[in-house]
C-alpha cells in the first residue's frame, strides 16, 4: 500500500485510517479534496480501497466544479504497465489524499505510516467505534511505529448527534498519547447529497452547508500548521546548507 517517493514529489500526503469500516473515512478524504482543490492547491486522490468511493466521486465531478486527479491504486496495474507508472500523479500535485480501506493493520499501515506527512482518524459516536478506534491507536503506535516516523495525527469525531459524546474513555487515552479530537463533524444528510454529487460540502449552495463547513476549520488549521512547519524547516535547513561553510580539508 505504499506510495513512491516520487510520486507528487512535492507534495504533502494525508492519509485517511482506521481499521473500524464505516467511520467517515472516504467522506473526509472527499471533502478535504474538494476544499484544497477549490482553493486552488492542486490535488490528488489516491484510493486504496477496492470499493472506490473516492475515485468513483472525483470521476463523478460535476464540470462546473475544478476536477480532481485520482489513483484508483487498489486495482493491479493494467498489462504492459508497472505499479510505479500506475501510480504516478500529476506533477504539480501539492496535497495528496490517501483514503485506506477498514481493516487496515500490519505491514500495510506500516506502508501507509511511512509514506505521509499526517493521519486523520476519523471516529464514529457509538461505544463500539470508540473501542475499535483506541484498538487502532495501540496498533497505529505498536505495529505502525507512528511515532519513530513522526507522523502527525489526529482524530475526528464523526457523525455527531446532539445526544452524542466521544466516549470520555476515549478521550483519556487519546490525551495521553497526545493525539488531538481536532473537529467535531455533524451527522448531516448534507455530507450524502455532496457525495452524491461529486462535491464538497463547501461547494453546496445551502446556508446550512456552509454552516457546517466551521467544524472544518480547525482540522484544515491543524493539517496546514503542520505543513508550514515542515515547510518552513525544509526552507531553513535550505538556507543553513546554503550558507553553511564547505568544510576544510586537512
Ligand atoms: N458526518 C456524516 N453525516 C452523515 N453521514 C455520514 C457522515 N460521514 C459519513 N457519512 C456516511 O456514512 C457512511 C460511511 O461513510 P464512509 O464511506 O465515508 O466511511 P468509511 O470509513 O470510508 O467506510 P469504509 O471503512 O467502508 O471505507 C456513508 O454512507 C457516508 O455517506
Ligand atoms: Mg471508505
Amino acid at each position: 500500500m505504499a506510495l513512491p517517493a516520487h510520486a507528487g514529489r512535492k507534495a504533502k500526503r494525508i492519509a485517511l485510517v482506521n481499521s473500524k469500516g464505516g467511520t467517515g473515512k472516504s467522506t473526509i478524504a472527499m471533502n478535504l479534496a474538494a476544499y484544497y482543490q477549490s482553493c486552488r492547491i492542486p490535488t490528488t486522490v489516491y484510493d486504496f480501497d477496492p470499493q472506490e468511493s473516492l475515485a468513483t466521486w472525483a470521476g463523478e465531478r460535476p464540470s462546473c466544479s475544478t476536477p480532481i486527479a485520482a489513483v484508483t491504486a487498489a486495482r493491479k496495474p493494467d498489462a504492459g504497465t508497472t505499479r510505479t507508472w500506475q501510480l504516478r500523479a500529476p506533477e504539480n500535485t501539492r496535497r495528496i489524499i490517501l483514503d485506506t480501506p477498514a481493516g487496515l493493520c500490519g505491514s500495510s499501515l506500516q506502508e501507509i505510516v511511512r509514506c505521509v506527512d499526517s493521519l486523520i482518524i476519523p471516529v464514529g459516536p457509538s461505544p463500539l467505534d470508540s473501542r475499535a478506534t483506541a484498538r487502532f491507536v495501540q496498533e497505529l503506535m505498536l505495529v505502525g511505529k507512528a511515532r519513530e516516523q513522526r507522523v502527525r495525527i489526529a482524530v475526528v469525531a464523526n457523525r455527531h448527534r446532539p445526544d452524542s459524546s466521544v466516549c470520555p474513555a476515549l478521550v483519556r487515552f487519546l490525551s495521553a498519547l497526545r493525539i488531538p479530537i481536532v473537529t467535531v463533524l455533524n451527522d448531516s444528510n448534507l455530507y450524502l447529497q455532496a457525495a452524491e454529487r461529486g462535491v464538497g460540502l463547501h461547494e453546496l449552495p445551502l446556508p446550512d452547508a456552509q454552516i457546517e463547513m466551521r467544524r472544518w476549520r480547525p482540522l484544515l488549521r491543524w493539517l496546514e500548521a503542520g505543513l508550514a512547519r515542515e515547510t518552513a524547516r525544509c526552507a531553513w535547513s535550505e538556507r543553513s546548507a546554503a550558507t553553511a561553510r564547505p568544510a576544510r580539508h586537512a
